[in-house]
């Protein structure tokens, strides 16, 4: 493809991003969240970007800076981020690294919860559609290359390997995020590679930007023909 080059390695690919956590509403000043702070999606985005592509990222609620040269779809919820990534559709690579909320409360009131009367309020949850297995398993329009994300804080690796043959994915990057690690929120990360055959790799720590570059390096590599 035109301008594909070892500095552009993405040149003429499009490739989708998800990041960061999403929001559940419980009402409408409440919500249930997690910890993500749509660093190492962010990061990658801004790599995939870089190496020469077309990247639209898919980001839930974050504090942090766009990344530059990319299209920002902002969302709230995992139902949100589903229809944007149904929306940004075809891509050469997807990438879902968002931290999904798995459930959501089932009712979203549409006034604000009283804490008049005596009882606590039942918050009754439902399950949030799998963004990365629904993409992983069509069976047209699937992207090249489908990544996920794997949050573990515990079995690391016999977890991840049970998540990439449940979810359909191509590559899986597992890290710990039990709290020594601080990988939730933090700057740096430790991260593990796996793909569909067996193989595992093991990196060191390194600044979430950095892990994104050498992400994005490999993506490209098992795009090139
Ligand atoms: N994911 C998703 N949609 C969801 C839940 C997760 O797309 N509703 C994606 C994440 O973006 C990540 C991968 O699936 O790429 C794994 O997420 P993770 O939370 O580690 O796995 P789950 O399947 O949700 O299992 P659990 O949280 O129980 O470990
Ligand atoms: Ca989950």
């Amino acid at each position: 493809l035109a301008g594909r080059s070892p500095q552009k390695p993405l040149a003429g690919r499009r490739v989708l991003v998800t990041s960061g956590p999403t929001h559940e509403p419980i009402d409408p000043v409440r919500y249930l969240a997690n910890r993500s702070s749509g660093r190492q999606g962010h990061a990658i985005a801004a790599a995939a970007a870089e190496a020469g592509a077309e990247v639209t990222l898919i980001s839930g609620p974050v504090a942090i800076a766009d990344p530059k040269g990319v299209t920002i779809v902002r969302v709230e919820t995992a139902r949100e981020m589903l229809a944007a990534v149904e929306a940004a559709l075809p891509a050469d690579l997807a990438v879902f690294a968002a931290a999904v909320g798995d459930w959501r409360p089932a009712q979203d009131s549409t006034s604000k919860i009283k804490k008049d009367g005596a009882a606590v309020p039942p918050l009754s949850l439902v399950e949030n559609p799998d963004i990365l297995a629904t993409i992983a398993k069509r069976s047209e329009g699937r992207p090249k290359l489908v990544v996920g994300f794997a949050a573990e804080t515990d079995s690391v690796i016999a977890h991840a390997r049970a998540k990439i043959a449940r979810k359909g994915c191509d590559l899986l990057v597992a890290n710990d995020v039990s709290a020594e690690g601080g990988v939730m929120g933090g700057t740096a990360n430790t991260i593990h590679l796996l793909d569909r055959d067996g193989g595992l790799e093991t990196w060191p720590t390194l600044d979430k930007d950095e892990v994104g570059r050498r992400l994005v390096e490999r993506f490209a590599a098992r795009l090139a023909p």
